[in-house]
């Protein structure tokens, strides 16, 4: 088995190291961009004449038909293909000979694969951008099928006070909207090309690097490059993306569960999106939503291993880093799943405005009552001790608030009684919520627009 480095090797690798070693059984997926960043050195090693046009064209048209391999599958790999940097090389060497031996003038693999994983990157954001947008616009959209759907809002999970189904809806669109967010800091910090660094201490030939990162689609080239080699940071910074945004998904996927039991009744979910019991013939299971619960602890693992992996690694590359490619794909094709199925659940299921509107029973709107005796001028803190000895009162007498004898009311304040009907009013709650960022129709309606705008800027 030749490798590539082997000229100061008299013995082959232990099988098992080799095992260990090679990175090609995940690495694989870099095959084209790959190619694309050895078209693009190629062309420099041309300006610089390392290759002549002749060679160049042999180089091109080689790279050109591993890419047509790889497209269709063909391209098969080697028991001494290490990784996907030398597969391409070793059958860039079948295809043209000598020449391919002069592609790697001036370039290592520690820059080759930095360049190759933000190329793949560029990519990636992009689609997990987009399925990203799609379920906040289907948040957008329920948000807008649903301004008239009153429910309980909760703290602590206890019911706390009556919202528009819209406006919670629309708090996960905003939790979604910070990680589209910090996904787009990201590419910004992803676009420096690591090409040109070398092993670690820059390239001894003259090539353009400015010229280079245009041709591959990178702003510029990075500044340094030891920092480029063993910078690690878009890997980890996409983990702590794909966590957090995990962990957002979790949140909405654990109301929705609860949301969707006998015992709350307020949404049930489509055929499409649930699951039967292979004993209980009744059984509808939400159990799409409990496994992007569950993934979002793989995610959060992967994270805190990885920033594990990093921590105290001394020199500008080591092999630890090529750990971070599992990690880093795991979490893309993970998303690629959560992301589309989130939204088709969004959707897709059925609103119970009947049972959320029942939900609200007239002690969330004690708080009401309070502003009311405040309007009234009284202290804030006397108002809600005096409103909570009423709701004492009632829940002690086993009656709604409103059937309290009128003599109770008139004890706190003799305006109080003749007001009972519009304060524990629910409609009136949520029209008096008016501020931006409250869930009266009015300012939901703003926040809705406020959130398309968001959408159009990606
Ligand atoms: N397979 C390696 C990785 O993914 C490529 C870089 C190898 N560099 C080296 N000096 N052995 O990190």
């Amino acid at each position: 088995m030749t490798k590539l480095w082997g000229g100061r090797f008299s013995a082959q690798i232990n099988p098992l190291a080799d095992q260990l070693n090679a990175s090609i059984a995940f690495d694989w997926r870099l095959a084209r961009q790959d190619i694309r960043a050895s078209l693009a050195w190629a062309e420099e090693l041309t300006h610089i004449r390392v290759l002549n046009p002749d060679e160049l064209s042999a180089i091109t048209a080689g790279l050109e038909q591993i890419l047509v391999e790889v497209d269709s599958g063909k391209f098969t790999l080697q028991p001494e293909d290490e990784d996907i940097h030398t597969a391409i090389e070793r059958r860039l060497g079948e295809l043209v000979g000598e020449t391919a031996r002069k592609l790697h003038t001036g370039r290592s693999r520690n820059d080759q694969v930095m360049t190759d994983f933000l190329l793949w990157f560029k990519e990636a954001a992009q689609e997990i951008g987009g399925a990203l947008s799609a379920l906040q616009l289907a948040l957008i959209e329920r948000a807008e099928r649903d301004m008239e759907v009153t429910a309980p809002g909760y703290t602590h999970f206890q019911r706390a006070q009556p919202i528009r189904l819209a406006h919670w809806w629309l708090s996960h669109f905003w939790a979604l909207q910070r990680d589209r967010a910090y996904l787009g800091f990201l590419q910004q910090q992803g676009d420096d090309l690591p090409l040109g660094s070398s092993a670690l201490a820059g390239c001894p030939y003259p090539i353009d690097r400015q010229r280079l990162a245009q041709r591959l689609g990178f702003t510029q080239p990075s500044p340094n490059s030891i920092d480029s080699v063993a910078n690690r940071d878009t890997a980890a910074g996409f983990l702590f993306f794909a966590a957090l945004l995990n962990v957002h998904l979790s949140r909405l996927a654990e109301a929705l569960i609860l949301y969707s039991t006998a015992e709350f009744g307020f949404i049930e979910l489509s055929d499409e999106y649930s699951t039967g019991s292979s004993i209980m013939p009744q059984k509808k299971n939400p159990d799409m939503l409990e496994l992007i619960r569950a993934k979002a602890g793989l995610a959060i693992g992967s994270l805190a291993g990885f920033l594990s992996v990093l921590k105290g690694l001394p020199s500008a590359y080591d092999k630890d880093l090529q750990e971070d490619k599992p990690a880093v794909f795991d979490a893309a094709d993970r998303l690629a799943i959560l992301l589309p199925v989130m939204t088709g659940i969004v959707q897709t299921l059925t609103v119970r405005a009947s049972k959320t509107r029942a939900a609200l029973d007239e002690t969330l709107l004690a708080t009401e009552l309070a502003d009311f005796l405040v309007s009234q001028g009284m202290p804030f803190r006397q108002a809600h001790h005096q409103v909570g000895e009423l709701v004492k009162t009632a829940l002690k007498a086993n009656l709604p608030l409103q059937t309290l004898p009128q003599a109770v009311f008139d004890a706190v304040h003799p305006a109080l009684y003749a007001n009972l009907e519009r304060l524990l009013d629910p409609l009136a709650a949520l029209e008096r919520r008016a501020c931006t960022g409250g869930t009266s129709s009015q300012a939901v309606a703003q926040q809705i627009l406020a959130a398309r705008s968001m959408l159009k800027l990606h």
